[in-house]
């Protein structure tokens, strides 16, 4: 499949420290996938690792998207090749608004080799109607477009404009690390449809929780269980429930048992 995201035997370093140890996942058009695991066990540096942080050093293995090996490509590239992550902690950017920042970001994507960037842009009354449209949808009020970026954002609005970015970037391959964090249950049901809209058969989701919680709005077809850096079990939506039930420890046990 072409479209589909086929992570092979991924090892990736942070600070010369080896986190992920051989990953193997694949996340085709059309599902969403879930991955779980406990703190620390290596989903954000999962997450990084195929936007392109450049913290996270990849020392093995293959990320192929779209017939490419995403990893030779700068975040940009990825970003313009459909890959989006919603971070698990957005930064604040004072001094640039939310608007502005959004339609740098699509002009970004809409900008061709040597074509000069005025003649790509987005028209300025499309990008209001976009961005009206795509905020109404998020229950977001109009001021929030004005506001510089994350800068004294709650933690449910922080969540909000990753998926507000998401909306109208429309990528074919989302990331979410932790979307639900800090989410109260009226927020989590607003970013959860929100996120639920975009969903279409050409676009893939990796959804990385802890919790099950928000397996129950956005609804995987997959689940898969990270811990220390590996992908330790695979299943469908059961298994998102039994580490409701029984935590993560017994696979632990299991990992370990089967080791010796
Ligand atoms: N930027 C960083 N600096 C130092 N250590 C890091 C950094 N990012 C991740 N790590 C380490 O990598 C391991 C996995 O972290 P992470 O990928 O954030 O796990 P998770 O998202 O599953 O909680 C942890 O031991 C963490 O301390
Ligand atoms: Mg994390």
């Amino acid at each position: 499949m072409p479209n589909e995201l086929h992570i092979k035997d991924l090892r990736v370093e942070v600070k010369g420290q080896e986190i992920l140890k051989g990953v193997n996942l694949t996340i085709q058009p059309g599902t969403v996938h879930a991955v779980m695991g406990p703190n620390g066990s290596g989903k954000s540096t999962l997450a990084y690792a195929i936007a392109g942080h450049p913290n996270y050093v990849v020392t093995g293995g293959e990320v192929i998207y779209k017939g490419e090996n995403i990893l030779e490509l700068d975040p940009a590239e990825r970003s313009k090749l459909g890959i989006f992550l919603a971070f698990q902690y957005p930064v604040a950017v004072p001094g640039v608004t939310v608007a502005n920042f959004l339609r740098a970001a699509l002009n970004a994507h809409r900008a061709q080799p040597n074509v000069d960037p005025k003649e790509t842009a987005i028209p300025m009354a499309q990008f209001r109607k976009q961005i009206k449209a795509a905020m109404q949808d998020l229950s977001m009020d109009d001021g929030f477009a004005r506001r510089y970026l994350n800068e004294g954002f709650s933690g449910g609005e922080k969540k909000r404009l990753e998926i507000l970015q998401m909306s109208m970037l429309q990528p074919s391959m989302a990331v979410m690390d932790e979307t639900d964090s800090g989410l109260d249950i009226d927020a989590l049901r607003v970013v959860s449809e929100g996120v639920n809209r975009l969903l279409n058969p050409d676009m893939g989701v990796l959804v990385i929780t802890h919790y099950q919680r928000l397996l129950n709005y956005i609804k995987p077809q997959f689940v898969s269980v990270m811990m220390e850096g590996r992908i330790v079990r695979s299943g469908g939506p059961e298994l998102a429930l039994e580490l409701e039930e029984r935590g993560y420890d017994w696979i632990k046990e299991e990992v370990v048992g089967s080791l010796n």
